[in-house]
């Protein structure tokens, strides 16, 4: 089934939840630096993160995600935050650039490593220079603990297709810090947390462009 159509299904029943925003609070030094630029929440589903931001008094954020139904979502809820519908594997909107900070919370994790690689040179050409890049993906400890006994098929190494036919790939800190040779690694780290009720584990960190 097509990836997109899997989240707009996901999303007519997935529930607004403030809490899985929290680690954002972790880089909050790099948004104040970044308050007036513009902040890009790439494929930000419901929009939490998106809001838990405008909560904490941004104003410039465009929440973005391939799901109309996401997109839709946030239109009616937060109509004040501005919303964008692509597909973050092909080229980004003309208009998105010179930004400061790229948010992306567990929503690179989805690709082959051609379009992975393909989407962190998108982000890094995206972003200002001296912008941030602030992720979280999936870690291979996310694979050994949930994910392991719930796989249909290896695609590519690191990269599979899972029970529910979603495509999902896991990370370790060279895996994901090969990708970011362009940018200056501030810090990426493994990490656990509760996301919608359930322990899972990331790769989390932040990458500046030099
Ligand atoms: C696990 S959810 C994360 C949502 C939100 N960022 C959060 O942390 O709660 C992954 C999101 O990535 C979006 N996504 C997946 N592939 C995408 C693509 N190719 N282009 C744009 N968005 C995509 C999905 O629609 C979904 O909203």
């Amino acid at each position: 089934m097509e990836q997109k159509i899997i989240w707009d299904n996901r999303y007519s029943s997935i529930k607004h939840n403030s809490q899985s925003s929290e680690w954002v609070e972790k880089y909050r030094e790099y948004f104040r630096e970044k308050k007036e630029r513009t902040i890009i929440d790439l494929g930000c589903g419901k929009g939490d993160n998106s809001y838990h931001l405008t909560e904490a008094g941004y104003s410039n954020i465009i929440a973005c995600d391939f799901s109309p139904v996401a997109i839709e979502y946030i239109n009616k809820t937060y109509p004040t935050i501005e919303t964008r519908c692509f597909d973050m594997i092909n080229e980004f909107p003309g208009d998105i650039k010179n930004v400061g900070v790229v948010l992306a919370s567990l929503s690179t994790h989805y690709f082959s490593m051609n379009d992975t690689v393909k989407l962190y040179r998108n982000i890094y050409d995206i972003l200002e220079p001296t912008g941030y890049f602030i992720f979280r993906v999936n870690g291979k400890k996310e694979f050994e603990n949930n994910d392991k006994n719930n796989i249909h098929s290896v695609i590519e190494n690191d990269y599979y297709l899972l029970n529910d036919g979603t495509t999902k790939r896991y990370f370790d800190i060279d895996s994901i810090s090969a990708l970011l040779k362009s940018f200056l690694i501030v810090d990426v780290h493994e990490t656990d947390s509760k996301y919608h009720g359930q322990t899972k584990y990331y790769i989390e960190g932040i990458a500046q462009k030099v």
